[in-house]
């Protein structure tokens, strides 16, 4: 399999004035979130909102995958759907993110800039899309296939789907977060696959970012208590390899040190009395 390289990257696209835009756009970067983990009634029911149009977006965008096609032209179908939809593409501006989602291929972990770069036969495609829409964002990702991929993609995929879905299922008032962590790590191995570790989940809501990190990997000093109406991200990367990684120099793009390659998937959810609603459904 060809290494990913950098391909050159077309200029920002433009959002209409009139839809609302996260205060971080134009800036260096979000103002630290101090507010409390647990969210309103009312926010929790424009997250839901929220939740639904960042699902339908990525799914528009990942209709477009096929041999040939640029990560470009699928930033461009999932840029204007969002606008289509009155949302703002949270990652577009967001420390300087020059597009409105990502998409990481075949051995990018996370954070790949769409580009020029045409899609190739056998490529797994990571898609993750947040959409910004009344104050709050929805945050999530899947794993495509371009054209017919291999059997070890496909079991990747599957393990790394059912892995994120595992650690949804432990979400519970009263557990420590790294619960999630737990139970994710310990599924992929089954498999001889690695979960990554320097890239998390996070509280999500009126903040992109909250500052509330949700491990992927069994560490217990992340010991936050889960609370009914708490709302986070659970976004496993799992390599076939191990999970160290090194950064582009474009200061964005995340890949595996040693070139094996990784699935994402990505929900966003919000605690509820007896475990976790996911809110990213289309
Ligand atoms: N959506 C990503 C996440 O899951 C964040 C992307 S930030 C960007 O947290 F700047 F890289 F786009
Ligand atoms: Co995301
Ligand atoms: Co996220």
């Amino acid at each position: 399999m060809t290494p990913i390289t950098p391909y050159p990257i077309t200029p920002w696209r433009t959002v209409p004035k009139d839809i609302p835009r996260p205060d971080y756009v134009g800036g260096s970067g979000p103002a630290p979130y101090g507010g409390p983990h647990v969210q309103s009634v009312e926010t929790i029911e424009k997250m839901r909102i929220a939740g639904r149009i960042a699902a339908q977006a990525m799914r528009a965008a990942a209709e477009a995958i096929a041999p040939g096609v640029t990560t470009d032209e699928i930033d461009r179908v999932g840029h204007e759907f969002l606008l289509d939809h009155h949302a703002y593409p949270s990652t577009l501006g967001y420390r300087g993110f020059p597009k409105s989602l990502c998409t990481s291929v075949n051995e990018v972990i996370c954070h790949g800039i769409p580009d020029t770069r045409p899609l190739e036969d056998g490529d797994i495609v990571k898609i993750d899309l947040t959409a910004y829409v009344d104050g709050v964002h929805g945050d999530n990702c899947a794993t495509y296939f371009c054209g017919e991929v291999d059997q070890e993609a496909v079991r990747l995929t599957e393990v790394t789907h059912e892995a994120m879905m595992r650690g949804i299922r432990a979400v519970k008032p009263g557990r420590q977060v790294n619960v999630i962590g737990r139970v994710i790590e310990k599924y992929a191995a089954r498999f001889g696959y690695s979960s990554v570790r320097d890239y998390t989940g996070h509280g999500v809501h009126t903040a992109f970012h909250s500052g509330l990190v949700i491990p992927h990997y069994d560490e217990p000093s992340f010991d936050t208590v889960i609370e009914r109406g708490m709302t986070f991200t659970v976004e496993p990367m799992i390599t076939t390899g191990g999970y160290g990684w090194q950064q582009w120099d474009d200061g964005w793009t995340v890949v595996t040190a040693d070139g094996s390659r990784c699935a994402q998937f990505e929900h966003t959810i919000v605690v509820t009395d007896s475990g976790a609603e996911i809110l990213t459904v289309p």
